[in-house]
């Protein structure tokens, strides 16, 4: 069975003080929860990785992850770093093909594919996000800039090496503006995305793979969004720099 997944994607905010104090509330939040429904991701800058798995406790269904990586293992690329480095502060995840990423950094599907590479080829998880602007949304080609995005990024994956990734389609135009997809939309881009994998690989794998929902879920809206049946968790920008927020999303798998 697939993975319910709650990760908390910091982006460019937190102080090493305010990470650790977010991630020590957050961490304790989870430990008081004792809940076993879900994995509970924690996505700081990379600099706060080491100081936050030195203090995290664990029971086993809380991991750290990265917001991107190089492509590269190591090299002369100033300002750069690799998944292995990320691996060796204590991280399990990195989030590959952020729309922010894509948007501001000119991340093409060929790099993205690339530093899938990289991340798998160090036996850890990425999350990779896909997800149409709003100019696509209004002209219905969403399900078209999806599919490429993933085939363009994914499709050169081995049946094995697409097994041990998550997917998070994350609407650009959803992204920190308030405005969420309703989960009727977000159920039928995660079902085609499943439709899409089990064309190219099986079904079994399809249903494999966890697919979260990204763009603006708050407390009020996660329980329905993640009702959905090809919905199995969320990635959240805003609401996951606040611990008590963060927590009643991941306590709507209650
Ligand atoms: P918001 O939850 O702030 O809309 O951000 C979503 C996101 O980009 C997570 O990666």
């Amino acid at each position: 069975m697939r993975k319910n997944i709650v990760a908390g994607n910091w982006k460019m905010n937190c102080s090493l003080e305010e990470g650790q104090k977010l991630a020590t509330e957050v961490s304790q939040l989870v430990l008081d929860l004792g809940q076993k429904d879900a994995e509970v991701i924690l996505i700081p800058p990379f600099i706060h990785l080491s100081k936050l798995s030195e203090q995290m406790q664990s029971d086993g269904n809380f991991y750290l992850g990265a917001q991107n990586c190089h492509q590269n293992e190591h090299g002369a690329y100033t300002g750069e770093v690799s998944a292995s480095m990320i691996k060796s502060c204590g991280g399990t995840h990195i989030i590959i093909g952020h729309s922010e990423r894509r948007e501001y950094f000119q991340e093409s599907d060929a790099l993205l594919a690339e530093k899938i590479n990289s991340v798998l080829s160090n036996d850890m998880t990425p999350i990779f996000c896909c997800g149409e602007r709003l100019e696509s949304r209004e002209v219905n080609t969403q399900e078209a800039v999806v599919g490429e995005q993933i085939r363009n990024a994914l499709f050169h994956l081995s049946a094995d090496q697409i097994s041990k990734i998550v997917i998070a389609y994350e609407p650009v135009w959803a992204i920190g503006t308030g405005k969420t997809a309703t989960a009727q939309q977000a159920q039928e881009m995660h079902a085609f995305i499943r439709s899409s994998i089990t064309e190219k690989y099986t079904n079994e794998i399809a249903n494999g793979i966890s697919i979260l929902y990204g763009g603006s879920v708050k407390p009020d809206n996660a329980k329905e969004i993640f009702s959905q049946d090809d919905v199995d968790g969320g990635l959240i920008g805003g609401a996951s720099l606040k611990a008590r927020d963060f927590m009643d999303i991941v306590k709507a798998f209650n």
